[in-house]
């Protein structure tokens, strides 16, 4: 029979008494690992050989692990450290003594209890007369797995891999034997044949083609995974949310991440002493204040701030001061974008219509959970004309998001200080069922728009581009798609439904 030239090699190679291992064919027959797998599973589809799959764990010590392996794990050292002052020590002897520093500390406080080495307590630190640190298991895990020994014991392995100090690796490891049939083959005589992988310029020229016989393709073998790079879904969401606003006629507008207050929040009409502008919740920088704001509009919004505008206009009484207005944070929102635009600081006056937006990055203090991060991607956007209504904004916001196939949004009533009436926006999360906040929106007040000069109506949002994304692929918790937690499977497989 004719076989393909890597197939001889395997047949010639494989056993049917010994299950051999990729590896060691790959050894005995000089071809690659790929093409020697390549080859048994084709000769598995023709009944010749078995191929066994097994998943193999293997164990490395990280760093850390190597570190502690070599000078003690801290909740060790701690405990010799108490033993040796005598049984109950005070805190801060007992961790002078034992030589632990910075994060080990909390590291051995961590695992002392827990390991029975004895009690943390008002201060003192006390040995349990009992305890062996000899005896150790995860130390005596570390220095197996450094000896290249296999660990069995399972939840042992978890414990040093969730404390970081070893990585677990599965590997498939396959190995080859002969069938029946496969020794009646070789019996027979197998021969390699001339096959040929792929049509060349030259085989094409010389006419060669002809003759040749051409190896058939296996579009079912199983071939190793390559993870190329990918277009972050986040990212890919950002160009796709641009391409749909520029569309809608929007120009992009750019700015800083980290503002004067000024256009962060008292342009919008935020009372100095709302609690969004406190320590909790502001980012603030330590860095030193603003010194180019446009005066004439600084005199305006303390104005607004102070009297209110128009002629029943009332302002807020409370205190305002310039100091804070320059002083610098991360932005909150990017609606400090819109404020600069909108003044014409950041680019020329403008006179109506006009749409623009931007999409760029917001850090707020919440509380981390499926649906809040410290930072996050709001799509902002603004249209000023004479005439808006409540029916405009809505539509807008139809169009936009029937872009993303997503029919369903409602409204529901809001307070802004800078919008009214205000509305967030909802969708349905097509998982979960769920009605997900997905943004924020407006009509600016007079009270802002005033001190900006303008005297049409400005209708505005900010958008989650996160909340938009999970929408659009299903992901359920916000920390999948960024951050340290993020999955990276599900990254590299997420489809994206637009
Ligand atoms: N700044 C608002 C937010 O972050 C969004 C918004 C912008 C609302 C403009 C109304 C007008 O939630």
């Amino acid at each position: 029979m004719r076989f393909p030239q890597a197939q001889v090699a395997l047949l010639e190679a494989a056993s049917a008494t010994d299950a051999k291992p990729i590896e060691q064919l790959a050894e005995e027959t000089d071809l690659k690992p790929e093409t020697v797998t390549r080859a048994a599973f084709d000769l598995r589809d023709e009944g010749l050989v078995a191929v066994d799959e097994r998943v193999e764990e293997s164990a490395t010590l990280t760093d850390e692990g190597e570190t502690y392996r070599e000078a003690g794990l801290p909740e060790v050292r701690l405990f010799r450290a108490a033993r040796d002052a005598g049984g109950t020590v005070g805190m801060g002897e007992a961790i002078g003594a034992s030589g632990l520093e910075g994060p080990e500390v909390d590291i051995a406080l961590a695992n002392y209890a827990r390991k029975g080495y004895g009690v943390v307590d008002g201060g003192e630190v006390s040995a349990d007369a009992d305890a062996d640190p000899d005896a150790d298991e995860e130390a005596a895990a570390l220095d197996a797995l450094a000896a290249g020994e296999v660990v069995e014991d399972a939840g042992l392995l978890d414990r040093l891999e969730s404390r970081g100090l070893v990585d677990v690796d599965e590997t498939t490891v396959r190995s080859v034997t002969l069938t029946d049939a496969g020794v009646t083959a070789l019996m027979e005589g197998v021969e390699a044949a001339e096959t040929v992988d792929r049509l060349t310029p030259e085989l094409l020229t010389s006419g060669e083609w002809e003759d040749v016989e051409f190896t058939e393709y296996n579009v079912e073998a199983d071939a190793p995974a390559v993870e190329g790079g990918r277009e972050h879904v986040l990212r890919g969401a950002a160009e796709r949310v641009k391409d749909v606003l520029v569309g809608m006629g929007f120009q992009e507008m750019d700015g800083p991440h980290a503002d004067a207050d000024f256009w962060i929040n008292d342009c919008l009409f935020m009372p100095q002493d709302h609690p969004a502008r406190t320590h909790w919740d502001r980012f603030a920088l330590d860095v030193p204040p603003v010194r180019d704001l446009p005066e004439g509009l600084v005199d305006r919004v303390e104005h607004a701030h102070r009297e209110g505008v128009g002629e029943d206009g009332d302002g807020y009484h409370s205190p305002w001061s310039e100091d804070f207005a320059r002083a610098i944070a991360l932005c909150g929102h990017t609606t400090s974008l819109s404020m600069r635009y909108l003044s014409g600081y950041a680019d020329a006056d403008l006179e109506p219509p006009q749409r623009y937006f931007s999409v760029q990055k917001a850090y707020r203090n919440d509380t981390l959970d499926a649906t809040h991060l410290l930072e996050f991607y709001q799509i902002e956007g603004w249209v000023m004309a004479e005439d808006l209504s409540v029916r405009d904004l809505m539509g807008t916001f139809e169009e936009f998001y029937r872009q993303f196939g997503i029919e369903e949004i409602r409204f529901k009533p809001h307070y802004n200080p800078y919008t009214e009436p205000s509305f967030e926006l909802f969708g349905e999360h097509p998982e979960t069922g769920e009605e997900i906040e997905i943004g924020n929106s407006g009509m600016f007040r007079d009270e802002v728009l005033e001190p900006l000069g303008i005297d049409c109506d400005v209708m505005a949002w900010g958008l989650a581009l996160e909340r938009l994304a999970m929408l659009t692929t299903g992901a359920e918790d916000i920390r999948d798609l960024h951050g340290t937690l993020a999955d990276l499977e599900f990254l590299r497989n997420a489809e994206v439904t637009y």
